[in-house]
C-alpha cells in the first residue's frame, strides 16, 4: 500500500484526503492518503517523519500535498522543479520517485484552476481577457497554466502593485510566446472588462470587501473565487449582484487533485463524479 498525505498548518479542514480516497476507490487504485501538521519550522522534518514512517511499516511513501505555509518550503525541498512550479516559485505535490527516492516538485493549483473553468464551467479560456486579482502565493501558483491556455489579454491587479509588477516580470518571456498581453496595475486602476474574473486575495478571508470595480465584469463574465465556503461568499455575492456568474474554487480544489493523483499513479480519476459528490457533501454542511 503506497501512502500519500497532504502537509500543512492548519490542515484539520483540508478535504484532500476525503476526495484522493474517492479517486482511489474509482480508479482502482490502492493507496492510503491522510493529513499531516508540521510545525511552521519543520516542513522538511515533516516530509521526513512521514518518509520513515511509511519504510519502518514496510511501506513506501509515494509523495503529499502541501498547503498553506509550506509551499514556498517544498519548493526549496524540492531536487527537481517541474517549468510550472519553477515560475510559480511554489510546490503543492511533492513525488518521491520510487527508483532513487529523490523529490520531484510540481505545482497543479494552475492546471486545476484552468481545468476547472474550460472544463466544469465550460469557458474556454483562449482568445478571452482576463482579470487576476493578487499577486501573492496563490496568483503566482496560477499564473502560468493561465498564460498556456492563450487567453488574449491578462491583467494581474494588486493592492500592493509592486508584487504584481514583479510577478508579470517572470513571466514576461511565457506571455511573449503566448502572444498574450500581459498587464499589472494597482486594484483601483484596473482598465478595461473582462470575460473571466478570478479572485486571488485573501480579502474576503478579512471580511473587506471586493476590491476591484464592478466594472471589470463584463456582462455574463465568469467571476471565480479560489477559495469556498464562507472564504468565497463575498466575491461571489458581488459577481451575481453585478451581472456576473459566480463560481466558488471547489472545482479548482477537485481538479488540482486530480492532476496530483495522475502525476503519481499514471491514472486519471474521473474528477466531474467526484466534484459532484464533494459539492452535495459541502451544502449538506
Ligand atoms: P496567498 O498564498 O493566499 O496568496 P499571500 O501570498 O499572503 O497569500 O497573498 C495574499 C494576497 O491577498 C495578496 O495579493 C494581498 O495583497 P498585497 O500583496 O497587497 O498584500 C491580497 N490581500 C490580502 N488582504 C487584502 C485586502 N484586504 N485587500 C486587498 N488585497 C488583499
Amino acid at each position: 500500500m503506497d501512502r500519500y498525505c497532504v502537509i500543512g498548518n492548519p490542515v484539520e479542514h483540508s478535504r484532500s484526503p476525503w476526495i484522493h480516497t474517492r479517486f482511489a476507490a474509482l480508479t482502482g487504485q490502492a493507496l492510503d492518503y491522510g493529513r499531516r501538521v508540521a510545525p511552521l519550522d519543520g516542513f522538511a522534518a515533516a516530509v521526513e517523519a512521514f518518509r520513515a514512517e511509511a519504510a519502518a511499516r514496510g511501506e513506501r511513501a509515494g509523495g503529499c500535498n502541501v498547503t498553506v505555509p509550506f509551499k514556498f518550503d517544498a519548493a526549496a525541498l524540492a531536487q527537481s522543479l517541474s517549468e510550472r512550479a519553477r515560475l510559480a516559485q511554489a510546490v503543492n505535490t511533492l513525488r518521491f520517485d520510487a527508483a532513487d527516492g529523490r523529490i520531484h516538485g510540481d505545482n497543479t493549483d494552475g492546471v486545476g484552476l484552468v481545468n476547472d473553468i474550460e472544463r466544469n464551467a465550460g469557458v474556454p479560456l483562449a482568445g478571452r481577457e482576463l482579470l487576476l486579482i493578487g499577486a501573492g502565493g496563490a496568483a503566482a501558483g496560477v499564473l502560468g497554466p493561465l498564460l498556456d491556455t492563450g487567453v488574449r489579454r491578462l491583467v494581474v491587479a494588486n493592492r500592493t502593485v509592486d508584487k504584481a509588477v514583479a510577478l508579470v516580470r517572470r513571466h514576461a518571456a511565457l506571455a511573449l510566446a503566448h502572444g498574450t498581453t500581459l498587464e499589472a496595475w494597482a486594484l483601483g486602476e484596473v482598465p478595461g472588462s473582462f470575460d473571466v474574473v478570478v479572485n486571488a486575495t485573501a480579502s474576503s478571508l478579512a471580511g473587506e470587501a471586493v476590491p476591484v470595480a464592478a466594472g471589470v465584469l463584463r456582462p455574463g463574465a465568469l467571476a471565480v473565487d479560489m477559495m469556498y465556503g464562507a472564504a468565497a461568499a463575498g466575491f461571489m455575492g458581488w459577481a451575481r449582484a453585478h451581472g456576473a456568474v459566480p463560481r466558488d474554487g471547489l472545482g479548482m480544489l477537485v481538479e488540482q487533485a486530480a492532476e496530483a493523483f495522475a502525476l503519481w499513479r499514471g491514472v486519471r480519476p474521473p474528477s466531474a463524479e467526484v466534484l459532484a459528490e464533494l459539492r452535495a457533501l459541502v451544502d449538506a454542511g
